[in-house]
């Protein structure tokens, strides 16, 4: 599932670069070698940082 739209990162890669250590916004983004467009994805990503990037309840 797409997290964020603007850099087409997937919770799969959202969550390996928290797995890895990323743990601010900003690490995320850049371990993904982005950076924030629009900042809509940033609540979803912080609540995957927060809980250690385990994927949203389905
Ligand atoms: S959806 Fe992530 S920066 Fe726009």
């Amino acid at each position: 599932m797409v997290i964020c739209s603007c850099n087409v990162l997937t919770e799969k890669q959202i969550a390996a670069v928290v797995a890895a250590g990323a743990d601010r916004l900003r690490d995320v983004y850049l371990a993904c070698g982005c950076k924030a467009e629009c900042g809509c994805c940033a609540a979803t990503i912080l609540g995957m940082v927060r809980s250690g990037a385990q994927a949203p309840a389905r």
